[in-house]
């Protein structure tokens, strides 16, 4: 049995729907959210009570923990760096202990926001050097949970998927942006090689049957910057003429550091699954096709 943490979340709720479709056996654990998608299962804990976690985990004895849960607000691990290492740093630590403790797998999700970003195309072998509070929590984090289980996996990644508020996350801004015909920006100097969400936790199913350890890189086969993905959106939902104007990172003022290429390499990951990962390209459309499948059965169901 698998037990999702974060499972409220934008990455969780797209767990739990490529779980659903494999009629795989899930608990849900929340903090203070509700699941989406039913599930076998649904506790609330918050993990960054060590007690909470130990008795979930003693009590659930769940063969694999998948840890989706997160600070993952840049802007509020930056002004609450206390906060936001307890949700991401000491969070995954009492999972990983716990897990150590019962006899638990984990996989635990971080992030290729750990890299500064000035170059791309990164593998497990590069050096991480995180430029903001977040990028540093999530890379405590990953050696937190390998410090206290060594037979953990650890996966870099980045997605977009459907999210659980419609308008939320990058791609379903841009799409709802388009079909409102509201003219945007789009940074064509930041880079990245996202999955589509439930591709990425199809891939993570295919880690945990194949009982993987280790640090891995899971991302699109290729990259794209954020200007052409809505391009690419807008393009893909039938809108070829949408106003998605070209911007720099640099234009707009942030009080958060931001890194320009975080590119994955997932050649390790791609090897050991003896499978090629999509272009962003095939995520783009995997979103626009599952965004309409869900908005049709919203409305019919
Ligand atoms: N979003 C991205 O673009 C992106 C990119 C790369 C990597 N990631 C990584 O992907 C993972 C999932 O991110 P996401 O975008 O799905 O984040 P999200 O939508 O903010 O979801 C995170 C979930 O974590 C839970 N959580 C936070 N603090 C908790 C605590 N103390 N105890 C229990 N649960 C807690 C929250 O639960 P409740 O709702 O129940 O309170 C929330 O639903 C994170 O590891 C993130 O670093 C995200």
């Amino acid at each position: 049995m698998l037990l999702v943490t974060g499972a409220a979340g934008f990455l969780g709720t797209n767990v739990l729907r490529a779980a659903a479709a494999q009629e795989r056996d899930v608990v849900a654990a929340t903090n203070k959210g509700h699941t989406l998608i039913a599930t076998a299962g649904l506790v609330h804990a918050d993990l960054t009570d060590k007690a909470v976690v130990r008795e979930m985990i003693g009590a659930i004895r769940p063969e694999w923990v998948l840890n989706c849960a997160a600070l993952a607000n840049l802007d509020e691990c930056e002004k609450d760096p206390a906060k936001a290492r307890a949700a991401n740093v000491t969070a995954a630590g009492n999972l990983a202990a716990a897990c150590a403790e019962f006899g638990a797998r984990l996989a635990h999700i971080s992030t290729d926001s750990v890299f500064d970003g000035n170059r791309g195309m990164y593998s497990e072998d590069d050096v991480p050097s995180p430029v903001n509070v977040y990028a540093m929590t999530k890379l405590e984090s990953e050696r937190a949970v390998r410090e206290l289980l060594p037979k953990s996996l650890v996966v870099r990644t980045n997605f977009i998927g459907v999210p659980v508020t419609p308008g939320a996350g990058l791609a379903d801004w841009i799409a709802s942006s388009v079909e409102s015909g509201k003219p945007i920006k789009g940074f064509d100097d930041v880079i990245f090689s996202p999955l589509l969400a439930t591709t990425l936790a199809e891939r993570l199913f295919d880690m945990m049957d194949a009982r993987l350890t280790g640090l891995y890189h899971l991302g699109a086969s290729d990259s794209m910057s954020k200007y052409h993905l809505a391009v690419a959106i807008a393009g893909e939902m039938g809108y070829p003429d949408a106003k998605i104007e070209r911007a720099s990172l640099s234009d707009v003022p942030s009080a958060v550091r931001r890194p320009l290429n975080t590119s994955l390499v997932s050649k390790r990951a791609e090897a050991a699954l003896k499978t090629k990962m999509p272009t962003v390209l095939e995520a783009v459309k995997g979103f626009v096709a599952q965004r309409q499948e869900l908005s049709q059965s919203t409305v019919t169901g």
